[in-house]
């Protein structure tokens, strides 16, 4: 008996849940097409933007945000151990010559221990792609209305987190 009820019960619920206000699984997500399917959700985003050097920077998201990578990264991933290409152009020795970003101080000081690594980047910063992100040629799926609040007229293409880190702190 007790067995019949819980099994009526479940019915019920199963109708309830594929039936509630007449959704399909087409209208659930963001992506507005089958949840049982991945065909046709997967479109083919094109990563390849322009190589470094030709692409052009693209404004931060918000103050001292990691900047977004404006180029693309053929033949640059995976980072390994032995082989970071990302290095290569970005450390500060070397980017002004091909007109790279610099790293900033941050990348070269251990917040773990509280010093500055003189000129050694730290460790935590070798996986460069954990932070910076490429981009592809998607549109948003939402709208999105957020607006940066830069400080200074240019920390929208500069960051300067390391000196104001400690900023009304005492
Ligand atoms: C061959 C040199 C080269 C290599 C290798 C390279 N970059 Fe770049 N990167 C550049 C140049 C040059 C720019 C400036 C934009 C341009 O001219 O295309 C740039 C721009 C950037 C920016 C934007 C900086 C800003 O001020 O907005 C980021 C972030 C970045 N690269 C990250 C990376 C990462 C992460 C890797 C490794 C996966 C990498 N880069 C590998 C040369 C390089
Ligand atoms: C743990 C996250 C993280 C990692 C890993 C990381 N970055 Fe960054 N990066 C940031 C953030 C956050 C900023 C902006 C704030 C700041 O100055 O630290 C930044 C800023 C930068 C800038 C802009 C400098 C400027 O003066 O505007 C460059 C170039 C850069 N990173 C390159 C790299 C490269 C190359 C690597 C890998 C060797 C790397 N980053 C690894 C988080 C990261």
């Amino acid at each position: 008996m007790k067995v019949m009820k819980i099994s009526i019960f479940l019915s019920m619920l199963i109708f309830v849940g594929c039936s509630v206000g007449g959704v399909s699984d087409n209208d659930i997500g963001l992506r507005k097409s089958s949840l049982f399917s991945e065909d046709s959700a997967i479109k083919a985003y094109d990563y390849n933007l322009k190589a470094a050097g030709e692409s052009t920077l693209i404004d931060r998201a918000f103050e001292n945000a990691p900047p977004m990578i404006p180029h693309n990264l053929d033949d640059m991933l995976p980072i390994t151990k032995e082989n970071n290409s990302c290095t290569s152009c970005h450390l500060p020795d070397i980017a002004e010559a091909v007109n790279a970003t610099p790293m900033p101080k941050s990348h070269f000081y251990s917040f773990r221990e509280n010093v500055d690594l003189k000129g050694a980047m730290d460790e935590s910063r070798f996986n460069c792609v954990a932070c910076h992100a490429t981009q592809v040629n998607a549109q948003p799926l939402v709208g999105n209305k957020f607006m940066p609040n830069f400080r200074e007229a240019d920390s929208n293409k500069k960051s300067n987190l390391l000196d104001v880190l400690n900023e009304g702190v005492n």
